[in-house]
């Protein structure tokens, strides 16, 4: 184990306590940050070069002395196990000046861990969003293909989870793609409020040094600099949006595995989950348990548990850096883990999924789904549609008593309902229809559908 010194040294005279150093210590989740800190310093040394604070050979030397840790992590595996550093950013100082000596004292001239954090964070998270958008674009390809695999299907629509209008399983597909699209819009605008620089802020006050804040900006692919350094040392404002926007992609998620578990369920019987995502019962043994679905839903409130943490966590700072804000690491580590493994067996579920088209058309066709359209009907000739509505309903009623479906009923029993029923009656209740009709953008009509599909297509090829 080496034993690292602490970062500030001269005004101490006593240890910290081992217990305080243990409760301090944020190096063991924070050392993920290890790539996206050598980067930043790689860049700040060349920023101080710029400014003249540093020779020409000793930012070489700091350089190729971080590029070494960088090797040394690769290679060693038990790299970051045996050091005692308080967090990331003093392992990688301690690191450089074992190895290269003087010049690696140099390296912190002008920053303070409150901007080198914020920096690295940014960039680490920059990197995962981006990934986590691609993750999110897989799984909806995943839905497309689902939809394309079975395109004819159709399954009954629920509000209040009764059988309400029969729908089409592509219509049910694209919803999801549309929610996972607004997903990755929200994505798209944490990423640029991410992708700002705060390095060159100091420790709250900005720096002394001549850093071309811009140039080091750029050469971290970073769109623009901090326009306020109290500000920026102490902005989790983009780990607020990140696990936010999160949040949604995991709402979704947990409503899309819902919707699965019961149609899974022997209830339903819509879909029977591939052996690949479920689990048996230990003791009973027909069952087949939707294990990968419930902690889908089970694992999105974990997610929306560390936006509020984050939120809770700053609301009460006094400007500017507080130690408090450490706690943000962890929050938006388990958030990018939950979510990624989350949208990665989502998509492994719809590969694995096929709908029970018999069934699921049985239920589109049993229930009345139909109702609306008989008003519709009666609206085309003529009935005014609260009329129609309250002579559907008596119609529904009659329906039940006899133990039918409205299409089942003859020409007379509609007739003395309403008079203005013809025998085109049957053709507008036909399931075929009934879809047909619902013609308008946004609707479940197969020609809509299919037009909606197609440019879902569009949208995710675009990006190929
Ligand atoms: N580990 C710290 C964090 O995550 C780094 C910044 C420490 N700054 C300080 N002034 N103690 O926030």
């Amino acid at each position: 184990m080496t034993e690292e010194k602490n970062l500030w040294g001269g005004r101490f005279t006593g240890k910290p306590d081992a217990v305080f150093a243990e409760f301090n210590n944020s190096f063991k989740f924070d050392k993920r940050l290890f790539y996206a800190d050598v980067s930043a310093s790689v860049a700040h040394a060349e920023g101080l070069f710029q400014a003249g604070v540093l020779t020409r050979l000793e930012a070489e030397k700091i350089k190729t002395g971080l590029a070494t840790l960088l090797k040394r992590s690769e290679f060693d595996s038990n790299y970051f196990n045996d050091s005692t550093a308080e967090d990331v950013h003093s392992f990688i100082e301690s690191k450089l000046v074992q190895l290269i000596g003087d010049a690696g004292k140099k390296l912190h001239t002008g920053r303070s861990r409150n901007d080198q954090v914020a920096t690295a964070f940014r960039l680490w998270l920059r990197e995962e969003i981006t990934e986590i958008s691609q993750i999110v674009r897989r799984l909806q390809k995943a839905l497309l293909t689902a939809a394309e695999k079975q395109k004819d299907a159709v399954l009954p629509g629920y509000t209040h989870l009764q059988r309400a209008q029969p729908v089409l399983w592509a219509h049910w597909c694209l919803a999801y793609f549309e929610m996972l699209s607004r997903d990755r819009e929200r994505l798209d605008e944490a990423w640029r409020r991410t992708n700002v620089l705060p390095l060159g802020s100091a420790a709250l006050a900005g720096t002394s040094y001549e850093i071309d804040r811009e140039a080091v900006a750029r050469e971290l692919g970073f769109e623009g600099v901090t326009a306020n350094s109290l500000d920026a040392v102490s902005d989790r404002d983009f780990c607020v949006e990140f696990v936010g926007a999160c949040s949604l992609i995991m709402v979704h998620l947990s409503r899309m595995a819902e919707d699965l578990i019961l149609y899974a369920s022997s209830e339903f019987q819509f879909i029977e989950l591939s052996d690949a995502v479920s689990t048996g019962s230990s003791l009973m043994p027909q069952k087949k348990n939707p294990d990968a679905l419930e902690l889908i839903r089970g694992k999105a409130g974990r997610v929306f548990g560390h936006q509020a943490a984050l939120l809770a966590t700053l609301k009460g700072l006094p400007l500017a850096y507080n130690k408090d804000l450490q706690e943000d690491k962890e929050a938006v580590f388990d958030t990018v883990e939950t979510v990624k493994i989350c949208l990665q067996v989502s998509a492994i579920v719809f590969a694995n999924l096929r709908l029970n088209e018999t069934k699921t058309r049985e239920a589109a066709t049993k229930g009345y789904l139909n109702a609306t359209d008989l008003a519709d009907y009666l609206v085309h000739k003529g009935v005014p549609f609260r009329t129609a509505h309250d002579a559907v309903g008596r119609i529904v009623l009659h329906a039940i008593s006899k133990n039918v479906e409205i299409q089942e009923l003859s020409l007379a029993d509609f007739q003395s309902f309403s008079s203005e029923v013809g025998k085109d009656v049957f053709e507008a209740l036909s399931l075929e229809q009934v879809l047909a009709s619902k013609n308008q953008i946004g609707g479940t009509s197969p020609e809509r559908v299919f037009e909606a599909l197609e440019a879902a297509k569009n949208e995710i090829e675009r990006e190929d």
